[in-house]
């Protein structure tokens, strides 16, 4: 994967054809499957065939993704629309220099625009601040899910 100037600025866009999933898939590979050493089946699921899926893309070159599912039943204790976001990834070399932040605005964008009342997350426990920023408060207990220890998080829209 081409490094970018991580100065130029960033453009979210949806994912709106099989090249573009293609982009994200490529991304979620080097970040999940190789960084974080997630187990291929577990990585590519059956939710990426109706999910909404987002791009970051920095001087051309698609640097960061994530997606947006409806759930079909609102988390314990709470009620309506939910939706999850799920594999938020940024390339290393393109991280705290707010490119998940945009990716995560878009996704719950997205959410409001589709009458969601909240959305859930599994965080990785490293990545617990990151969710906090954005006013997702943990709920429940930690626990494991492709090896990796998590949270579940949740945010009222
Ligand atoms: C988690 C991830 C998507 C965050 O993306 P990012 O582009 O680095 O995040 P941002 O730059 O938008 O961060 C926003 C704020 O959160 C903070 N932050 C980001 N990652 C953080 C972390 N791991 N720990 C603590 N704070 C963090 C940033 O410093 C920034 O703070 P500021 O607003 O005070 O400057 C990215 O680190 C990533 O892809 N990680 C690997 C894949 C992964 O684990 N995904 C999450 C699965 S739950």
């Amino acid at each position: 994967m081409t490094m970018t100037d991580t100065t130029l600025p960033v453009t979210i866009k949806q994912i709106q054809s099989e090249a573009e999933l293609f982009q994200a898939l490529a991304i979620r590979e080097v970040v999940f499957i190789e960084e974080q050493h997630v187990p291929e089946g577990i990585e590519r699921d059956t939710e990426d065939a109706r999910a909404y899926h987002v791009l970051a893309f920095q001087g051309g070159h698609a640097v960061g993704t994530g997606r947006l599912v409806l759930l079909a039943q609102a988390p314990a204790g709470k009620e309506g629309l939910w939706a999850q976001v799920g594999r938020m990834a940024v390339l290393k070399a393109h991280r705290k220099a707010h490119v998940g932040s945009r990716l995560l605005h878009s996704l719950e964008e997205e959410a409001r625009r589709r009458g969601v009342n909240g959305v859930m997350l599994h965080a990785q426990l490293y990545a617990l601040e990151f969710y906090r920023k954005h006013g997702y408060e943990p709920v429940g207990a930690v626990f494991e899910e492709a090896g990796i220890p998590h949270l579940e998080m949740l945010k009222g829209l």
